[in-house]
């Protein structure tokens, strides 16, 4: 394994982020930690294992694993198998697993190891770096939870092979958001140039990728580790938008395509208040568009209403108004609330350019 770079959080605390060559390499990273280890899997990522280690949970796949009973089913897990608080969670999924094996680890005898094996592109570019954990609570998404980054976060690209392409687009939809918030624009050239490799998942290119995108994350988050100055919530650049459109559920794309979309109105937004530079705005539409994402999808004026309800909804809020991520240019992103006049005319009317 290389180590390819270590983020600083709160308290000090470190993350080292290693890359395998390949799967042996992982596997014999993962043999070295010994036996006091008890394994997350999903459904989908235990069949990636001939044979699962000894200890270990296999949650159901997807989000609606991310409640107490899975957390309850960890914790029973390592007390039955005598786990004690040198023991080691690994979390070996995507970001419902990994979100998971670390909220169970920030509790279990009040913190034990933890190493994140992240297996989708979206939990290597995101989830598995930044230290937070949580499950959704009455109905509400990351409701209840603790930051506590991982010691350890172990990349290999060869398990983004049997990753579903809508999975993996969702992924790319965070990795161009992370291009637009870059301080340089080393990304955004990459995935101009690169776009046949990267959704070919050749293996080079996706080591380049993650690399440059998980940057990109790092920069923001040791910047301010636990959100408290404003600098880490721009990572949520297309989200207010975005979640807005996910959770009213007239939209039948993953998570990532409404980032996109979401990302796509608020570049729109900015050009109509003054705020982001018209010709960066149509060149980052254009590079969405690119890769696939329904940019000019709209919703229908039936459905304003409960857009509207979803958006009030959103946790970003100053004075009781909805603050939007808007770009001023590359890597340049500011907090504004908008109009809801303008937020219904961007998520109703034609495409503006
Ligand atoms: N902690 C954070 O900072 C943070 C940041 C972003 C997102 N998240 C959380 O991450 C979750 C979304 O993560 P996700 O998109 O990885 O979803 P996910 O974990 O649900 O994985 C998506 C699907 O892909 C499957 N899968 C995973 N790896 C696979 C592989 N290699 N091959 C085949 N199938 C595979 C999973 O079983 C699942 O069905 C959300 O709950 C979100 O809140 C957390």
């Amino acid at each position: 394994m290389k180590s390819l770079s270590t983020t600083t959080l709160a308290n000090g605390k470190q993350t080292e982020i290693l890359i395998a060559d390949n799967l042996k390499d992982l596997s014999a990273h993962l043999g070295s930690y010994g036996r006091s280890v008890l394994w997350v899997f999903d459904a989908n990522t235990a069949t990636l294992f001939k044979q699962l280690p000894p200890v270990n949970v296999v949650l159901e796949s997807g989000e609606s694993s991310k409640n107490f009973s899975s957390l309850e089913r960890i914790l029973s897990n390592a007390v039955d198998e005598g786990l004690a608080r040198d023991c080691r969670i690994i979390g070996f999924g995507g970001g419902v697993v990994c979100d998971m094996a670390a909220f169970a680890a920030s509790v279990f005898m009040r913190g034990c190891k933890l190493t994140l094996v992240p297996t989708t592109l979206l939990c290597m570019v995101d989830a598995s770096v930044g230290g937070k954990t949580a499950i959704d609570f009455k109905g509400l998404k990351n409701m209840v939870g603790s930051f506590y980054p991982a010691e350890e976060v172990l990349i290999s690209m060869d398990t983004l092979r049997t990753l579903p392409e809508k999975e993996y687009l969702n992924g790319l939809a965070e990795v161009i958001k992370h291009a637009l918030l870059s301080q340089d624009e080393q990304l955004y050239k990459f995935l101009l140039v690169k776009k046949n490799e990267i959704l070919s998942r050749d293996i080079e290119t996706l080591q380049t990728l993650v690399t440059l995108s998980l940057a990109v994350k790092q920069w923001y988050i040791e910047q301010d580790p636990t959100e408290t100055k404003g600098i880490r919530q721009v990572l949520n650049l297309g989200h207010t938008f975005g979640h807005a459109l996910e959770s009213s559920g007239h939209f039948t794309f993953g998570h990532g395509a409404c980032v996109a979309w979401g990302t796509c109105r608020a570049l729109e937004a900015g050009v109509n208040m003054g705020i982001t530079d018209k010709a960066y705005a149509i060149g980052a539409t254009k590079l969405f568009k690119s890769y696939g994402y329904d940019i000019d999808y709209r919703i229908g004026r039936g459905d304003w209403i409960e857009f509207r309800e979803r958006l009030s909804k959103d946790k970003k809020k100053e004075k009781g108004q909805v603050l939007f991520v808007l770009m001023e240019s590359q890597g340049k992103a500011v907090l504004r609330p908008i109009d809801m006049a303008l937020v219904q005319h961007l998520v109703i009317a034609k495409p503006i350019f």
